[in-house]
């Protein structure tokens, strides 16, 4: 066995009301992948704040790196002992070059007053370099894609001479070829003797990067596992403490009147000549490689963008819809993807956030809130999508990742549209809360509504779709009904 880099055990940490870990360990050796796996809300952000000098763990808490106990006072501490992390939100500061992000804690650290600024671009330079980036040094960051502006955040942790980088879902924004590229890097840091703490949902990329898991559940460790001798239904029983049955939800029977049906609708540069009709009791998913135009569209629909030609029909008449709030006037609601930005009132409760769209539902002709019905609306939602904490009281910004998902689901989901469009609803959200989605969508299939899933995991379109619409490059590439299909059979009409 190799020497480790980092040990801890006993590390607890306790929010009010919440004990959000539990005495637990984790270890991690040069140049390994170890995977951290386990439900929303399980704590895994939590030791990510510990381990990078962010929260205290509570008293107790052993922190063993290179041999030595030690206390991580701060986060420039814990940069200087080796450990450095990609956030999900990458916290660069978008302002500033990639030269100066990728040289700021040093200019901090140093309180260096005349700034060397050969030096910061040097060092930039030869960290893009090892990560064989072709970015410039002197583009501004908030200019950059998603995918390089987390290669800048690697490059800083590079640059800060890091010995381990912890990664917190960080495929969460990434096209499918920038998981790719994502993999090679993560190899260069391994054979660089890296140790790489990696935080994801998505099974196959967990078992395509990890050589070990370590498993947390409600803030408790469950166990360390090698990944080799570990099956994929293994993993997730450990995680969940049940079996979640992988089948499809299908259903080809004869739907109900047609809801939704769109003719010929077409946008420059985003998608062109979209037909199709959803049906009353219908879920239609929508797939295709990201860039595909699937997102556009459905933003189209929604009134949050304009679209060149086209007509749209709700119940067979047709409807112009110039802005959101026309499109939930026809009964058409749309979750979008990213839940941090377009989501969420982070400062306001869990229930404000749900009731937030369809607030006059529940106020009489004076304008007066009707509470009781408002809490037990609320109530009904956390308790359907299983909201933990279960309390509608607690800000949205207290809540885990997954966690919040749900709430952006809960708040849509309640407005009882005609039509649903879903934007990758489970992105984020753990195994056992991606099946209770599944079948909540299904669900209100059944009660009527017409469904539309946009999602780009295979397996999920699989399990959740009736019908199946392909995209590729704008155009609608074709419709699949859902049997007997593979993944193959639908990666044929994504790809040109
Ligand atoms: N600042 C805080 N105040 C109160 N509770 C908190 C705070 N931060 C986290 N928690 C709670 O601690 C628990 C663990 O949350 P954490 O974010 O670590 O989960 P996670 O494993 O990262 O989940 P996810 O997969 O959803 O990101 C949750 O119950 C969460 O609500
Ligand atoms: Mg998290």
């Amino acid at each position: 066995m190799k020497e480790k880099f980092l040990e801890i055990s006993n590390v607890s940490k306790t929010f009010p009301g919440v004990k959000a870990l539990d005495k637990v360990r984790f270890d991690i050796c040069p140049g390994e992948v170890h995977a951290l796996v386990g439900e929303n809300g399980a704590g895994k952000s939590t030791l990510i704040k510990i381990l990078s000098g962010v929260q205290p763990p509570d008293d107790g808490a052993k922190i063993v790196i290179e041999g030595q106990e030690t206390v991580l006072h701060d986060p420039m501490d814990a940069i200087k002992k080796g450990i450095s992390v990609i956030y999900q939100d990458f916290s660069l500061f978008t302002n500033l070059t990639v030269a100066e992000n990728i040289g700021i804690n040093e200019i901090i650290e140093k309180n260096q007053k005349i700034l060397h600024w050969q030096e910061v671009n040097a060092k930039a330079e030869k960290a893009l370099n090892f990560l064989k980036s072709d970015i410039n040094p002197r583009t501004i960051v908030g200019n950059l894609s998603v995918a390089k502006q987390q290669m800048v955040a690697i490059a800083t942790a590079v640059a800060q001479e890091a010995k381990m980088i912890i990664m917190d879902e960080p495929t969460s924004a990434l096209s499918k070829k920038e998981v790719e590229r994502l993999y090679e890097i993560i190899e260069d840091l391994k054979a660089q003797n890296i140790a790489i703490m990696f935080v994801g949902h998505k099974m196959e990329e967990l078992f395509h990067v990890a050589d070990r898991f370590t498993i947390f559940r409600d803030g408790q460790y469950v166990d360390t596992v090698n990944a080799k001798e570990v099956t994929e239904s293994d993993l997730v029983a450990m995680m969940v403490g049940r079996k979640i049955e992988g089948k499809s939800y299908a259903n080809l029977e004869e739907k109900g009147e047609e809801v939704l049906t769109v003719k010929g609708l077409s946008k420059k540069g985003n998608f062109k000549d979209i037909n199709f009709t959803v049906r009353k009791g219908e879920v239609l998913g929508v797939t295709g490689l990201v860039g595909a135009g699937r997102s556009e569209t459905a933003q189209a629909i929604f009134g949050l963008t304009s679209i060149d030609s086209g007509q749209v029909f709700i119940e067979g008449k047709e409807v112009h819809i110039k802005s959101p709030a026309d499109a939930l006037k026809m009964g058409i609601a749309y979750v979008p993807e990213s839940r941090q930005t377009q989501g969420l009132v982070l400062p306001k409760t869990i229930r404000e956030n749900i009731l937030l769209p369809q607030l006059d539902k529940y106020a009489n002709k004076l304008g007066i809130l009707n509470n009781k019905e408002m809490e037990d609306a609320t109530n009904k939602w956390i308790d359907m999508l299983d909201v933990r904490p279960n309390n509608p009281d607690l800000t949205a910004m207290s809540l885990s990742g997954g966690n919040q998902q749900k709430v952006v689901l809960a708040k849509w989901i309640s407005t009882q549209a005609k039509v649903l469009i879903v934007d990758e609803p489970t992105n984020g959200v753990d195994i056992g809360a991606k099946d209770e989605i599944h079948k909540i969508l299904r669900n209100l299939a059944k009660e009527g509504m017409a469904v539309i899933v946009i999602s780009s995991e295979l397996p999920e379109i699989l399990t959740i779709s009736d019908r199946i619409m392909v995209m590729r490059r704008g155009r609608v590439s074709g419709f699949l009904d859902n049997k007997d299909l593979t993944q193959e059979m639908i990666m044929k009409l994504s790809v040109a």
